[in-house]
């Protein structure tokens, strides 16, 4: 598999005029590699009329990842995919997650074969979010997998899982890469796709890696998406001078990941003599509670803004989560940054956006209105 070391290779970099992708898309530039982009600059992240902001050097081509002709030119002698594209929300449009995420990955593995096209490397954006609440350890039974938490758990402030076994106190533990239990349609077809990519890849010979990356943090974070990702709603709201809002009781665990190691694990991917394949997490390899998140939000802007922590929450919200980096760790990989480095690093650069709107207002309203945000009863 010399053809993965040896440079320039060509590379498509679906998504590539994203957060993570044009991160990865800079440095395959810097390393030497040639690369075409294909994204379909979907808005709130891509407002109308703007370019994407991507090194001269690289092929961009405006399409969708579910178009088969865009696809199909996309792919045309291209060496190795970074398939990072992806419809990511927490809306209820069930049907457009598998549509965008699972299908189009099911495609490149058609073309691959219908077009005869000399792919040998595909490396796959999966996420955490496939191991739903991931894996607790209960004093009497050992490993267990808490479903979902019930509505009317949660509307009672009762944030925590029980186990299911004993309905005893169970505490998390970091998730390993081999049992995962998506529930939401995000997570959902991500694992689709990735069981898909990695099967199809095996069968094929198509060498293929997924990448589960914790909650990814750093500047180009869009903060024109503010559905998810706590750092950028709380840094957009104390930047308006709003007190950060904080679900649940904010003690949620969360293990963030910087840009930059995310693009490393990209990188090594590419660049590791084994080719590794199979799924891989990506993770900060740390806890950190959102309640401490927000006090950093408001420490690095310098207001005294306290966290409002009002009781409301998001059905289907992990309570906590954390990745178990082992398997990468063994590849040479490890993560640099500070929680405090992330945190500076995306309010500097929020900071310097001219045209950051309070998004997180009509976010909140949206979700509301979906029944997607829920107060707890009052106490
Ligand atoms: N950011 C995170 O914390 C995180 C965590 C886990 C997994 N991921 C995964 O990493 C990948 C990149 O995420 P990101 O944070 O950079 O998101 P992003 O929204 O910044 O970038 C995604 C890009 O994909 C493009 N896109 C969306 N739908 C498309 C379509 N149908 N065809 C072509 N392009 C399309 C968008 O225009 C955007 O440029 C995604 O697959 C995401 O699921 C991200």
């Amino acid at each position: 598999m010399g053809i993965i070391t040896a440079v320039p290779n060509r590379i498509l970099v679906t998504g590539g005029a994203g957060f993570i992708g044009s991160h990865t898309v800079r440095a395959l530039v810097d390393s030497g590699e040639r690369v075409r982009v294909l994204d379909s600059l979907r808005p709130p992240v891509h407002p109308p009329g703007r370019r994407p902001d991507l090194p001269d050097e690289v092929e961009f081509i405006e399409g969708s990842v579910d178009d088969r002709a865009a696809l199909r030119a996309a792919l045309a002698d291209i060496d190795v995919v970074y398939h990072l594209a992806a419809y990511q929300d927490y809306l209820t449009d069930f049907s457009t997650f598998y549509a965008i995420n699972t299908v189009s990955t099911a495609l490149i593995y058609e073309l691959a074969l219908a077009e005869k096209l000399p792919l040998r490397r595909v490396i796959l954006a999966a996420t955490q979010a496939e191991y739903g609440e991931g894996p607790y350890r209960c004093p009497t039974d050992g490993t267990v997998y808490p479903a979902p938490r019930a509505d009317a758990q949660l509307a009672e402030h009762r944030w925590e899982p029980a186990c299911p076994r004993c309905g005893g106190t169970i505490s998390p533990i970091p998730a390993r890469e081999d049992v995962v239990h998506p529930h939401s349609p995000y997570a959902m077809s991500k694992r689709a796709a990735e069981e898909c990519a990695l099967t199809l890849g095996d069968r094929y010979g198509i060498p293929t890696a997924a990448l589960r990356y914790s909650i990814v943090q750093g500047p180009g974070q869009s903060f024109r998406n503010a559905y998810s990702g706590a750092l950028r709603a709380f840094t957009v709201q104390a930047l308006h001078g709003r007190r950060p809002l904080v679900y649940e009781d904010g003690q949620q665990i969360r293990d963030f990941v910087w840009i930059g190691d995310v693009v490393a694990a990209n990188l090594l991917m590419l660049h590791h003599p084994a080719v590794p394949t199979g799924s891989f997490n990506v993770g900060g390899d740390r806890e950190v509670r959102v309640l401490d998140v927000a006090r950093m939000v408001s420490a690095a802007i310098g207001t005294d803004l306290e966290p409002d922590v009002p009781g409301i929450y998001r059905v289907g919200d992990t309570r906590h989560i954390r990745s178990d980096v082992t398997r990468l760790r063994e590849l040479g990989w490890r993560p640099t940054a500070t929680q405090e480095d992330m945190v500076a690093a995306y309010v500097g650069w929020a900071r310097a956006q001219p045209d950051m709107a309070d998004t997180s207002i009509v976010a909140v309203r949206r979700m509301r209105e979906l029944g997607v945000l829920r107060q707890a009863a009052t106490r």
